[in-house]
């Protein structure tokens, strides 16, 4: 959601230590060492779930699909780390209502939203006219994180774990929102469900057949997570006095998920789907301090789903839930609490349509963007990282208790989510803070930890829920550093450099300064800031790996050196492939780039640019032929969710919020001019003409 920013600074009244104006800006290399992550990848877990034989739900009916294996083998390719270049050159930029890709590419369109998942759904209508119930039954809306798992190693038949962020009244409904006139209330109950089912996950079979990809419809693992569906919350939040509702008295579930933007997965083939712009969902009239601090809407929420509280037709507090009011004499009896468990990363196991998926409130409360996982090495805690998108908001870690045993990544054989109960329920949350000399620290946020008041956050909080329920106030006390919009976290595979984006942040500079993480006032273009751990785990060295610029910028800022060939903004989506391959996503608005080019995919490998020690080059002058433009998609769509087949041979990509898109089965046919479509957000799947590797 670009245009989704949040600005702490309303909210966060706290003066954390800025650094002095950096004026003079550190263009120069910066290096850094790559401990021994090479050597942790090469114990080989990243193939791990690749092989064997996927066990599904032991209710799971397989559906069995004839493969065109003839052109394509189904075992993985071996994954090479060693290679240097890209094979291909970089593609123009475009504003057409098309997706362009390089020569020998093509790209088709799957899974648009409203396209059903089961047959007793009716088929998405172009006049708005779906139900409430055909949308539970179909793949959602505003497609964003996403993630390919194989059934049974297998590169040509998987599952797909597809976030829905948010809703698009304008283009869901035949109509316009229905309003009492009246009360100014609204007044279509069904509209209001048809908005709660649109957004979520879907996780649907795919199949690659001939003549591509399908959605195999009423596959049994194929299932919709919606703003209604039961959770499972787990972590210090769960079972506490903070999660009590008039709908789980025990404080043990919770309804709904919301706001899915970024994703991430975890090494026992489970998918991390993150709750990101879900405040503006609830109303909170007599706001909490930590309400004030999330910035919740004080007077009515964006879709006003509460309006509906006193409905007649209403299921158990289904829409009385967004309003946070406190009306009744506990909070066993009303939705005080409801909001508490919101904001969390939220596991789901693709391969059991049967068990209910967990919120892990152990790795904070925030508006989670994305959650990469560290390289796992045996007998060492697993990490986590997630930003919190907001203009000065934080970037965070978690570091299980647990020390990661190898065969925990036996996807086909271990219970899943019993796995992530080991993993993600019981650690150290930390929160970053990023010194002006290169170096950061991880600040834990315990109880016992100082502040830089001089108290410890045992004063502040008197438990481990309310201080998780207060992330944000407590990473405030501790001195975090401010961001210029923390998006998605990616880890390289060869390396076990962590990877952040940083979208942007026209408000640098204003009243809160430059500093040498965000060393741009203005920063309308974004950066990429990436570090290293330092043994021990508590503290790391970073750099900035590129920053995004109009070609045409001063070097002031384009300090990358981009050209018409790779400038971006925006730098939203991020992931490395196994690989190494870093993919950058962009979801930019209103600047020079965005007058030039529609929203895109870049492609760069940091690893090639390293030398014997293990020193590695950020984007600069003398290498940046090697960041290049891989995709262009159609107009006022942000690009999203790139993820791949175990073979590589398959790019499944996530078009957002199009305007005018897609015309057809071809994600690179033209929209024609003077029609209008009701534009559709969708997967796109790249492959090469020739059946060979995506970007090499
Ligand atoms: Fe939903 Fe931060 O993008
Ligand atoms: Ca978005
Ligand atoms: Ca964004
Ligand atoms: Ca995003």
């Amino acid at each position: 959601m670009s245009k989704a920013t949040f600005d702490n600074r309303r909210h966060n009244r706290t003066a954390n230590t800025e650094f002095a104006q950096i004026l003079q800006k550190r263009l120069k290399r910066r290096t850094f060492l790559s401990a021994g992550a090479a050597a942790a990848f090469s114990n080989g877990f990243f193939l791990a779930g690749c092989g064997g034989s996927t066990s599904v739900d032991s209710s799971a009916r397989v559906t069995v699909v004839e493969s065109d294996n003839a052109a394509r083998p189904v075992e993985p390719a071996v994954v090479d780390i060693t290679h240097s270049e890209l094979g291909f050159d970089s593609i123009p930029g475009s504003l057409a209502d098309g997706v362009s890709l390089p020569p020998g590419y093509s790209g088709r369109v799957l899974a648009p939203w409203g396209d059903p998942l089961f047959s007793d759904s009716r088929p998405w209508q172009d006049d708005g006219s779906n139900t409430a119930r055909d949308q539970a039954l179909s793949v959602g809306m505003q497609h964003d994180g996403m993630k390919f798992f194989p059934v049974d190693g297998n590169s040509a038949d998987g599952l797909l774990c597809v976030n829905h962020e948010y809703v698009d009244p304008w283009r869901l409904h035949a109509d316009r929102i229905s309003i009492d006139s009246a009360t100014g209330h609204r007044d279509d109950i069904d509209q209001a469900r048809k908005e709660i089912n649109c957004v979520g996950v879907s996780v649907f079979r795919v199949s690659r057949e001939r003549g591509g990809w399908k959605v195999i419809p009423d596959d049994s693992l194929n299932r919709r997570y919606t703003a209604a569906t039961e959770f499972r919350l787990a972590g210090p939040l769960a079972l506490s006095e903070y999660a009590v509702t008039r709908y789980s008295p025990q404080g043990s579930h919770v309804r709904g998920t919301l706001g899915n933007c970024g994703n991430g997965s975890t090494p026992w083939g489970t998918y991390l789907t993150c709750e990101e712009h879900w405040p503006a969902f609830f109303v909170s009239k007599e706001p909490t301090a930590d309400q004030i601090r999330m910035g919740f809407p004080n007077q009515e929420s964006k879709h006003n789903w509460e309006d509906f509280s006193e409905h007649a037709d209403q299921l158990d507090g289904e829409f009385a839930r967004f309003s946070l009011a406190a009306h009744a004499d506990s909070a066993q009896l009303d939705y005080r609490n409801e909001a508490n468990g919101f904001g969390y990363v939220v596991e789901i196991d693709p391969y059991s349509a049967s068990g209910v998926a967990v919120k892990r409130t152990a790795l904070g409360r925030f508006r989670h963007e994305g959650c990469a996982y560290g390289l796992p090495e045996e007998g060492k805690p697993l990490v986590f990282y997630s930003g919190h998108d907001g203009v000065f908001e934080y970037v965070y870690k978690f570091v299980s208790h647990a020390v990661w045993d190898p065969s925990d990544a036996q996807v086909e054989s271990v219970d899943r989510l019993t796995v992530g109960d080991k993993y993600m329920d019981h650690g150290t949350l930390y929160v970053a803070r990023f010194d002006e000399d290169g170096t950061g620290i991880w600040l834990p946020l315990t109880l016992e930890s100082e502040t830089t008041r001089g108290t410890i956050l045992g004063e502040h909080f008197s438990t481990d829920a309310d201080l998780i329920v207060n992330t944000l106030t407590a990473a405030d006390l501790v001195g975090a550093t401010p961001m210029d919009r923390p998006e998605w976290t990616a880890v390289d595979p060869v390396t076990g450099s962590v990877y952040l984006t940083l979208t942007g942040n026209h408000r640098r500079g204003e009243d809160t300064p430059i500093d040498s993480a965000n060393p741009r006032a203005n920063n309308e273009y974004g950066h990429i800031i990436r570090w290293e751990e330092v043994a021990g785990g508590h503290s790391f060295k970073w750099d900035i790996f590129v920053y995004g610029a109009s070609a045409n910028d001063s070097v002031e800022v384009n300090r990358s050196g981009l050209t018409l060939e790779n400038q971006f903004s925006g730098p939203d989506g991020l992931v490395f492939d196994e690989r190494g391959i870093l993919w950058i996503q962009t979801d930019s608005s209103g600047d020079a780039v965005a007058e030039q080019t529609n929203d895109q995919i870049l492609a760069v490998i940091p690893s090639a640019n390293r030398d014997a020690q293990g020193n590695q080059d950020p984007v600069a002058d003398v290498n940046n032929s090697e960041l290049r433009r891989f995709m262009v998609g159609p107009g006022g769509c942000e690009i999203t969710g790139v993820t791949f087949t175990p073979d590589s041979r398959t790019m499944f990509v996530n078009v957002q919020h199009p305007s005018n898109w897609p015309y057809s089965e071809n994600a690179s046919e033209i929209t024609p001019e003077g029609l209008q479509l009701r534009a559709r957000s969708a997967t796109v799947v790249i492959e090469r003409d020739n059946g060979e590797q995506i970007g090499l």
